[in-house]
């Protein structure tokens, strides 16, 4: 074993494990603080801090598929977690999030809320009942900030339900007087700022795609630092950064379970190093590869067979 001076120092005995153990935490869900992420985190934490006024400032994180919106917004719900309030003996929830069901009509989408905030709701037809319910219980419950995750589900509504339900936002940024924060993809992200109040109200920041830059560069050597390996990696080389690049499309998500693939197959076949030549095989498991990259890799072998 090298002197696992390669590692961060506090990820150095974590090499020492048995395999099988370095394997498990490899696949374990963590929080990287990549500087993007941190930024977005860091913005929640300041719009839960800010004083009550009438206008509460409104944030909309959006991006595509697996840029790690839900990740955020996890990790920010961890970082607040629910309390009980031992002078008045109730449960304090100062972050209510949500996950959008797949076709939120206001009244489902009322019913999630108010099973979120611990409380069942029997006459799921009545809209305004379950309107006034959320609100008193967001008001019991301390609540200080309501994320809506995955608002492009609004767009396998009707027209007319994403007005009731673009409504039903704006509705609600007025009426609880605490900060608003919705995820979603580019479309949602369309559908919410061509509604003029809410464009008002919502800034935006986007997750975009990772590009051959610092910043990527940083998450490499990121990633090379923590994983249990046992000897230096080569992924902050620029040949292993293009691969990654290539084969995940710039998605987060893709990158994660990409490196986590190598690192486990290194640890597998001994080599204990991931290497650019390891990105080349071509065997790397669907999922973490684009599909645009398998049909090139495939058309290029059906090539090889043919010459
Ligand atoms: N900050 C992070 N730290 C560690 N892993 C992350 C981070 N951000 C994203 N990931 C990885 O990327 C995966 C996808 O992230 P996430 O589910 O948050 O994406 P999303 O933007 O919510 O996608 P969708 O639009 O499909 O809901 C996660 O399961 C996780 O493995
Ligand atoms: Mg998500």
């Amino acid at each position: 074993m090298s002197d696992l001076s390669h590692l961060a120092d506090r990820y150095r005995e974590r090499a020492r494990w048995p395999d099988a153990d370095r394997i498990a935490w490899i696949r374990k869900d963590r929080w990287l603080g990549f500087p993007k992420a941190e930024a977005v985190r860091k913005t929640l934490d300041a719009m839960l801090r800010y004083p009550p006024r009438t206008r509460m400032p409104c944030l909309l994180i959006y991006g595509q598929t697996g840029m790690g919106k839900s990740r955020i917004v996890e990790r920010f719900e961890a970082e607040n977690p629910r309390g009980f309030n031992e002078a008045i003996g109730v449960a304090t929830i100062p972050v209510v999030a949500v996950q959008l069901p797949p076709q939120p009509t206001d009244g489902e989408f009322y019913g999630e809320v108010i099973e979120k905030l611990g409380a069942g709701f029997a006459a799921r037809g009545d809209t305004q009942r379950a309107r006034l319910l959320t609100r008193r219980l967001m008001g019991q419950v301390g609540a200080r900030m309501l994320i809506l995750d995955e608002i492009n589900h609004m767009l396998a509504c009707t027209p007319r339900q994403q007005r009731i339900f673009l409504n039903t936002i704006r509705y609600l940024a007025n009426d609880l007087q605490i900060p608003l924060v919705c995820t979603g993809n580019h479309e949602a992200q369309a559908a919410l700022l061509t509604d003029a109040a809410l464009a008002e109200r919502f800034d935006a920041v986007e997750l975009a795609r990772w590009q051959n830059d610092e910043a990527f560069r940083l998450l490499m050597v990121t990633l090379a630092a923590i994983l249990p390996l046992r000897r230096p990696s080569q992924l902050e080389e620029q040949r292993c950064r293009t691969s990654v690049l290539d084969l995940s499309d710039g998605n987060t998500g893709r990158i994660f379970r990409l490196v986590e693939t190598l690192a486990v197959r290194a640890i597998e076949n001994g080599s204990e190093c991931i290497e650019a030549s390891d990105l080349d095989a071509d065997d790397l498991v669907l999922p973490s590869v684009s599909m645009k990259v398998i049909a090139q890799r495939r058309g290029r072998a059906r090539a090889r067979e043919t010459v």
